[in-house]
């Protein structure tokens, strides 16, 4: 029997940080106000000549250094973005330029906040098929170029960064189970309803939400969906060290580990300082864990995902 196993991590935030206080020096709100609703403090923000490929460069060569392994011996190349570098070529692609190799497979996967565990899990079903041995899994976004910046409901809430993993071919399992699931009729919930037609852009480039809505579709799916993932394991809330889900608020984070009767010592939080970097917010929070020794080789951890689409989804993983 083929498993899949995560055997290294890494991440990048761009060196620019910016505190809620620079958001009430020019905007109705206050920093107040920002920590209570969401618990966020502080979230990076990428230089303007970086783009998504450059910092899933950094993500994923701290990952294969971690992993002990080399970017030529990578078979697939799995990045999750809503932010892409271009329209085409996929990020992926420019990232596998970047780093240095070719011939790998490589591609984008679009699932939104959902996107790393999309792509983890449709890694870890390419390599349990046999299909492939060694893959990069990658989520990496620049949420910062497509917020309104004079939006108040949204701007203050994310962030950007990149995380990455090493997935490998083992004989035990590593990924105990995945369960991805969406919901289209939600679409205007949460979305960037707009696109480049002609040379112009059609509709709203910029991040639009209903923020209350979100709220309560997200606790309710990321409980749904750790019920079903765990199920789908053959194992209970017991079972889990850690619970990763998607870092959008600390409210719906503690919200969730609490219908889930997680007790609040094993639940990940770093939305506070990270802000919500959408597909890159799972392993960002997994990377920085897994560094300071907290997350340890042996232990289950529960990662998931919630997002526009809607879409949702969980993985159960041993490191
Ligand atoms: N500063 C001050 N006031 C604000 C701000 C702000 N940054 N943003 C909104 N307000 C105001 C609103 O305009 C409203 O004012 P009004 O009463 O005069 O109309 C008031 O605050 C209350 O607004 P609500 O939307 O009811 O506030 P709520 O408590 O729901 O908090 C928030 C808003 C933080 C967006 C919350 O709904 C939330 O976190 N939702 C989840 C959204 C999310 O996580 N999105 C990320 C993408 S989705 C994902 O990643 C899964």
């Amino acid at each position: 029997m083929i498993y899949s196993r995560i055997v290294g991590t890494g991440s990048y935030l761009p060196p620019r940080v910016m505190t809620n206080l620079e958001f009430a020096a020019r905007l109705d709100t206050s920093d107040a106000w920002i920590r209570e609703r969401t618990g966020i403090v502080q979230r990076h923000i990428a230089d303007p000549a970086q783009g998504s490929s450059d910092l899933a460069l950094q993500a994923s060569r701290r990952a294969l250094d971690a992993a002990g392994v080399g970017a030529e011996s990578i078979d697939l190349i799995v990045l999750a973005t809503s932010t892409p570098d271009y329209i085409f070529p996929s990020t992926a692609c420019l990232l596998q330029a970047k780093l240095g190799v070719k011939g790998c497979a490589a591609f984008d996967l679009q699932a939104v906040c959902s996107g790393f565990v999309y792509a983890l899990a449709t890694a870890d079903s390419f390599i349990r098929s046999g299909q492939y041995q060694r893959a990069l899994v990658i989520g990496a976004e620049v949420f910062s170029r497509i917020l309104d910046w004079n939006d108040r409901g949204t701007c203050v809430l994310f962030g950007d960064g990149a995380g990455a993993v090493v997935l490998a071919a083992g004989s035990k399992p590593g990924v105990h189970a995945s369960v991805l699931r969406a919901d289209g009729s939600q679409v205007d919930m949460l979305s960037v309803p707009g696109n480049v037609c002609n040379g112009r852009v059609i509709g709203s480039p910029f991040v639009q939400m209903n923020g209350q809505g979100v709220f309560k579709f997200a606790v309710k799916v990321l409980e749904d969906s750790a019920r079903e993932t765990l199920a789908a394991a053959d194992m209970t809330i017991e079972d889990v060290d850690w619970l990763i889900p998607h870092q959008a608020n600390v409210r719906i984070l503690e919200a969730t580990a609490r219908k889930l009767g997680l007790p609040a010592k094993k639940l990940v939080v770093t939305v506070d300082h990270h802000g919500n970097t959408s597909a890159a917010s799972v392993p960002l929070a997994l990377d920085e864990f897994v560094r300071a020794g907290k997350i340890r080789g042996g232990q289950r951890v529960l990662l998931q995902g919630v997002g526009g689409g809607f879409t949702w989804g969980s993985s159960l993983v041993t490191l």
